[in-house]
């Protein structure tokens, strides 16, 4: 789609991996009270599949473990069976990956190639009873929402987790005419939670998740639509100020 393929760091990537690690205990914690269902054996063999379409290189000297092994580490403490695919494009970061992942499990895969792969391994598979995580941290704006798509139809089970500046694609809403976040993400998948939304750029972890409607969620700090607090982060993360304005000229302060 856009640009950058590099991995690097930024001030916000504790947040980042803190939010990441948050998102993964309540997931778990719902896989879990799931599986307890005898109904829902198979879902339980089957085990969480995890897709990392951005790996990077693992564990950074300076902001410590990233995604990949935080998924691995959480997955371990809540006692949840998983199989993982891990894409990183470039080669050094790879490398580096490589090396802060070995020892894993045999169920812990990692590819140095373009997560866009996938669609040619999803032919003829259609998963309906497996859950998941696709975990998508671009570089940039660099969201490769062709692949969401595709892999949203044929895991259905799989919830969709994203770590965005929203400020900056805000930006390029206005500047470059690109179609709001939430808007695109409704054609993937529907129910969409969010976390709080930090510094001037904004970050936040955007989940297009089976499981809205749990109030668990925000002991956990993410929010949606139905409660003030969301609707007041929703306004922010999306919409600028001039827009807002147009919305509600009404509103005092604007
Ligand atoms: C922000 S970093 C990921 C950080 C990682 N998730 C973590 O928590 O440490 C983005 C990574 O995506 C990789 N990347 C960019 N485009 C890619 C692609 N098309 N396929 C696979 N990896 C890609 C970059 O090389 C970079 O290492």
């Amino acid at each position: 789609m856009k640009n950058s393929k590099k991995y690097k760091t930024s001030t916000a990537t504790p947040y980042k991996q803190l939010s990441f690690a948050d998102f993964l205990d309540q997931y778990f914690s719902i896989l879990n009270a799931i599986y307890m269902n005898p109904r829902n054996k198979k879902s339980h063999e089957l085990g969480c599949l995890y897709f990392d379409l951005n790996g990077g290189v693992g564990t950074d000297p300076k902001t410590g473990d990233g995604s990949p092994i935080i998924f691995h580490k959480k997955a371990i403490e809540h006692g949840i069976k998983y199989r993982a695919h891990i894409y990183e494009l470039d080669k050094e970061t790879f490398g580096k990956l490589a090396v802060s992942t070995s020892g894993f499990p045999d169920d812990f895969h990692i590819y140095n190639q373009d997560h866009s792969v996938i669609v040619d391994k999803l032919d003829g598979i259609y998963q309906p009873l497996q859950h998941g995580i696709i975990y998508c941290d671009p570089t940039d704006l660099d969201i490769n929402f062709d692949l969401l798509k595709v892999m949203a139809k044929y895991y259905p089970k799989l919830d969709i987790v994203i770590n965005v500046a929203a400020g900056s694609w805000k930006r390029s809403v206005t500047v470059h005419d690109w179609e709001r976040l939430p808007d695109i993400l409704s054609t993937i998948k529907g129910k969409l939670i969010f976390r709080k939304p930090i510094m001037q750029s904004q970050w936040t972890i955007l989940v297009c998740t089976n499981f809205k409607g749990f109030k668990a969620w925000e002991s956990r700090h993410f929010q949606d639509l139905d409660t003030d607090l969301g609707r007041e982060w929703y306004n922010k993360l999306f919409y600028s100020a001039n827009d807002l304005k147009k919305m509600n000229p009404q509103l005092p302060g604007f």
